[in-house]
């Protein structure tokens, strides 16, 4: 048997990932080699191809890939997640441990599966381990246009909120929320106040925020929200998920004394592994019984250097085929 394998294989933290041979590697403590099948280029597998996840060791050469579906020996299919950083899905083989793995029904669609699990797991988590959602609750999804954003609007109406209001910059994605199930969309603009007050109009009285933004749309909305609410004490569940518009806020003091202002975030580490894991084969029927949209766009793993280069059209995510 041949001990090498192709893969995409990042050398240097600031090149994309190279379509080369890598040795293959070998499992152990009851981990298992599959063959990969489908590998999702979500935002994560790119901050820690360059090196910039809070959770990357540093190590090169790395392959990158948070997660995909594979076929194991024993031929069963399965979503998994990798478990070492410089180890990724993004390869013909991959290691998979029994113990960050779920199975899925022969057939399942393992291109949606590879696409949809880490965008739809960052509301399911957060809604589900963060924050309890209760039934009839009203969510604002803050950075609702892209694919995450997206799946959590569909995502907070499949848990039972009784009121979901999706924001965003892009006037037609957010047009497409009201069709996925949103009740309400308002448009962030480089207008503060018209922005601050339309958020207000619709989410004032919110009970959680689920926030993929950070930076100055997020800073804007808190006092937005907070100084419009009819009963100030009444929880607001601010839940931090991503950081597209920014990596820092400014937050006045008196938001968190004047308010019952209840801020954390849902990610690795706040989260433990062990959750993430139990939350899987919930997530997989979703998926699979297409309660949440997804659009997946299949590139061969060969091309992985022009995927990394090219736009992803808005809406789609691409994913890795060997
Ligand atoms: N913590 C977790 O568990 C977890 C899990 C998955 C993802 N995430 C994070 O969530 C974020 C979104 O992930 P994704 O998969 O949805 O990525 P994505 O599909 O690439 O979507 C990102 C969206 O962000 C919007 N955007 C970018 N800059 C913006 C700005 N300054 N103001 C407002 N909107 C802005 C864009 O929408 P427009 O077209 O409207 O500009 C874009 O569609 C990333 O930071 C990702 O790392 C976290």
């Amino acid at each position: 048997m041949t001990s090498q394998m192709n893969a995409a294989v990042v050398t240097s933290f600031a090149e994309p990932p190279h379509y080369q041979q890598f040795d293959i590697p070998a499992p152990s403590g009851g981990a298992v080699l599959v063959d990969v099948l489908a590998a999702g280029l979500h935002p994560r597998v790119r901050s820690g191809a360059s090196g910039a996840h809070y959770t990357s060791s540093g190590t090169l050469p790395m392959i990158p890939g948070i997660d995909g579906v594979g076929r194991r020996p024993d031929g069963r299919l399965v979503y998994f997640a990798a478990d070492d950083d410089a180890l990724g899905t993004m390869a013909d083989k991959a290691v998979a441990d029994p113990r960050r793995s779920v199975e899925l029904p022969e057939g399942a669609d393992v291109a949606r599966v590879a696409a949809a699990m880490n965008p739809a797991m960052s509301s399911w988590v957060a809604l589900r381990r963060r924050v309890q959602l209760q039934p009839g609750q009203s969510v604002l999804v803050l950075g609702a246009t892209g694919n995450a954003g997206a799946m959590a609007v569909q995502v907070a109406r499949r848990l039972g909120a009784g009121r979901v209001t999706g924001a965003g910059r892009d006037q037609g994605r957010l047009q497409a929320l009201i069709a996925a199930g949103a009740d309400d969309v308002v448009q962030l603009t480089d207008d503060a106040q018209a922005t601050g007050q339309a958020l207000a109009a619709a989410a004032a009285e919110a009970d959680i925020v689920l926030d993929y933004l950070w930076g100055r749309p997020a800073q804007q909305a808190i006092m937005a929200l907070l100084t419009a609410r009819s009963d100030r004490g009444r929880a607001l569940d601010w839940i931090q998920i991503g950081s597209v518009a920014g990596p820092s806020i400014e937050l006045p003091s008196v938001a968190l004394r004047s308010a019952n202002f209840r801020l954390q975030g849902s990610g690795q580490g706040s989260v433990t592994p062990r959750a993430y894991v139990a939350e899987l084969p919930s997530l997989v029927a979703e998926i699979s019984a297409g309660t949440i949209a997804v659009r997946p766009r299949v590139v061969p793993l060969a091309d992985v250097e022009r995927a990394w280069a090219g736009e992803e059209p808005p809406g789609e995510r691409t994913v890795l085929v060997p």
